[in-house]
């Protein structure tokens, strides 16, 4: 059966391999057979970037890199979050539907809170409330997101059930976080710890040209190496395994999880093999990126096109929401 898919990105650097795995890895195949929306969500990166220097640039480059990573207009609605003004007002309505004290308790709003504490804005703390109308204003049920957005769906989820609850109707669906492989994934970043994000300066992008990649790589944290057979892994190891489980093949893992295991492992060959891995991964994403770069006038009908299909599906959510509270015409 054919189920309504939303997922976007937030406009504030270049995409990583955290972004491909966690959110548009899934996204290849939904669009394959499902009703599936993705945008760029350039509202929310005021949150953290109030004066961009060049929003409309960051959002081309977003769009190029949904491109190249093989997300097609054709089988998907893809467009800008500020093109559908829809989603502002749904945004809107849902905010008098949520509360002081749940918002004030969102991990990331905490995070946020610590990491910018001269600009703790009321966007920050109403961003899962953004992020709610993102995907009720397509009534989606499924969300291919990374683990990072488990508790924003778990919010979305209760703003919909309250709103269906507060006015007596079964108009919005519980969406749920989705990864084809059950479990939602975390990529860890480079440098030993956490995961891998756009201003941790841990991440590999799907831009990066091969000398950089191999810089960054051979650059990851690691530790001074086993001492004993079967001995637990620290945490940056654990992490570079965890990337060579995920990019590399079968074979090669297990040759370096073996040597780990037997102690006889060096890291720089291990890096070294993950390194070459990664290019040889990101290279037809990379050679597209390029590519595209040289086709603005593709890339404007992709984006209108886009916000045409998102706004017929918006107003009409919008239209039915606005008759459920009760602003009907005269
Ligand atoms: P953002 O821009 O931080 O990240 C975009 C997507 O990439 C995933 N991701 C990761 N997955 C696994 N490992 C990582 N290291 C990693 N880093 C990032 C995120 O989980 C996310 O799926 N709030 C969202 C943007 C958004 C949105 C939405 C998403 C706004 N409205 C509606 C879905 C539906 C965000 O900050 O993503």
């Amino acid at each position: 059966m054919s189920e309504i898919v939303v997922s976007g990105i937030r406009s504030t650097g270049n995409l990583h391999l955290g972004n491909y795995f966690g959110a548009i890895r899934n996204f290849l195949k939904l669009q394959e057979q499902h009703q599936c929306y993705f945008f760029i969500a350039d509202f929310h990166s005021l949150t953290t970037h109030p004066t961009p220097s060049d929003l409309l640039g960051n959002t081309r480059q977003v769009l190029i890199e949904y491109l190249a990573c093989g997300l097609d207009p054709e089988k998907c609605v893809l467009y800008r979050q500020s093109d559908v003004h829809e989603i502002p007002e749904l945004y809107l309505l849902l905010n008098m539907n949520a509360y002081l004290g749940e918002l004030e308790r969102c991990t990331t709003f905490k995070e946020k809170a610590r990491k910018q504490p001269n600009n703790i804005n009321a966007g920050l703390l109403t961003y899962p409330v953004l992020m709610a109308a993102d995907i009720l204003i397509h009534k989606a049920s499924k969300v291919p997101v990374g683990k990072d957005q488990e508790q924003h769906l778990e919010m979305t989820r209760n703003f919909a059930a309250r709103f269906n609850r507060m006015y007596g109707v079964d108009y919005f669906p519980e969406p749920v976080a989705y990864n084809f492989g059950k479990e939602l994934i975390k990529i860890p970043g480079l440098d030993g710890s956490g995961k891998m994000g756009k201003s941790e300066g841990n991440a590999i992008h799907l831009s990066d040209p091969p000398e950089v990649i191999r810089k960054k790589v051979m650059r990851a944290v690691t530790d001074s190496g086993p001492t004993q057979a079967n001995q637990p892994m620290s945490e940056p190891v654990a992490n570079l395994f965890m990337l060579m489980k995920i990019i590399s093949s079968t074979d090669t893992y297990q040759y370096f999880l073996d040597s780990y295991n037997q102690c006889t492992i060096r890291y720089g060959d291990m890096k070294k093999q993950l390194a070459e891995d990664i290019i040889a991964f990101i290279k037809p994403i990379y050679d597209r990126i390029i590519e595209l770069n040289n086709r603005p006038d593709y890339l404007k009908q992709v984006i209108e096109l886009g916000a045409d299909k998102a706004r017929q599906s918006a107003s009409k959510t919008l239209k039915e929401v606005r008759e459920i509270i009760g602003f009907k015409a005269f």
